[in-house]
């Protein structure tokens, strides 16, 4: 999720309860506020006319003389689901804090696109440019159901009141229909975020980034805690979503990493900050470096 849509989201909770509350006592306004909602608008368009949507070329980051990314490159094609492994430590996250703008690295090239220099970006800002960001702790809003969290992710008007009586449009209210489809809680639109398992919170947090049509989706271990049938699940939607979306998928979980790389997907192994090894899930499995350092024999 995106910070300024978590800002967003407390702050329509907290309207919500408002309203609530006023309607008890009979008022007719909500005494919404005017809020700093950010707007979702799209900064230009992303040039993948050269083949990557993202582009990382020797990229250091050392935190208190400590190399947590060590001249690190690395590219990823329109539409490919590229999934990243590596021990712990190796950094991966780091990597994508450094994507998202989260980190500034202390060298190196990081592009969005042929033309975009996300380093020249603030966070909210590459976020808008279609870079969506899960994080490992599903961040929904407990207190707002289903279809309000998905309906959340595509409000764009600054005021509460507005944001409260926000319609879709048709298309707006197909992509949802759409959405809720694609992360299997059609059945539970109108259940309330809190009341789903562990693996539906994840699958919503999804379905909220789909909802502002992300070019590039990075996933830090997005099936750890799930059951073996919500991973089973999650990697169905990761595939349907490959060739629609770019996605970069971080994870530990060594089933899920094949069943997501079938059919062609390239595995990249981080260790040390820098990238070990490259290929088919079966050309890293094999080498005798990743095996040493992670796979164990
Ligand atoms: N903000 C920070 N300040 C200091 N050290 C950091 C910071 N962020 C990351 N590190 C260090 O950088 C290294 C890489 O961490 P990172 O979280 O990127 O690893 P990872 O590959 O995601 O590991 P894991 O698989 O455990 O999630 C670690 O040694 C970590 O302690
Ligand atoms: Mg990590």
């Amino acid at each position: 999720m995106t910070p300024d849509l978590m800002a967003k989201g407390t702050e329509l909770a907290e309207a919500h309860a408002k309203l609530e509350a006023a309607q008890k006592q009979g008022q007719t306004e909500s005494g919404g506020r005017g809020a700093g909602f950010s707007r979702m608008h799209k900064l230009g368009e992303v040039d993948t006319a050269h083949g990557r949507i993202l582009y990382l070329e020797d990229v250091n980051v050392s935190f208190d003389g400590f190399k947590a990314i060590n001249n690190l490159s690395l590219d990823i094609a329109p539409g490919e689901l590229r999934c990243i492994i590596g021990p712990n430590g190796a950094g991966k996250t780091t990597m994508m804090d450094i994507i998202t703008g989260k980190t500034r690295p202390d060298s190196g090239t990081v592009f969005f696109g042929s033309t975009i220099d996300l380093l020249r970006y603030k966070e909210a800002d590459i976020a808008q440019m279609g870079i969506g960001r899960k994080f490992q702790k599903p961040t929904v809003f407990e207190q707002l159901t289903v279809f309000e969290n998905l309906e959340l992710a595509l409000k764009t008007d600054k005021s509460v009141k507005s944001s409260m009586l926000f319609k879709l449009d048709s298309l707006q209210s197909d992509r949802l229909a759409e959405i809720l489809h694609t992360i299997h809680l059609n059945q539970d639109a109108t259940r309330l975020a809190g009341n789903l398992s562990h693996g539906q919170k994840q699958w919503l947090e999804i379905g909220m980034l789909l909802m502002q049509d992300p070019k590039l989706l990075l996933l830090d271990e997005p099936v750890a805690g799930m059951t073996d049938e919500e991973t089973a699940r999650t990697a169905e939607l990761f595939l349907t979503l490959k060739g629609k979306h770019s996605l970069m998928v971080v994870e530990h979980d060594m089933s899920f990493i094949k069943a997501i790389s079938d059919g062609g997907g390239i595995v990249t192994v981080l260790c040390d900050g820098s990238v070990l090894a490259q290929g088919s899930l079966e050309q890293v499995q094999a080498d005798e470096r990743v095996i040493e350092v992670y796979l164990g024999r």
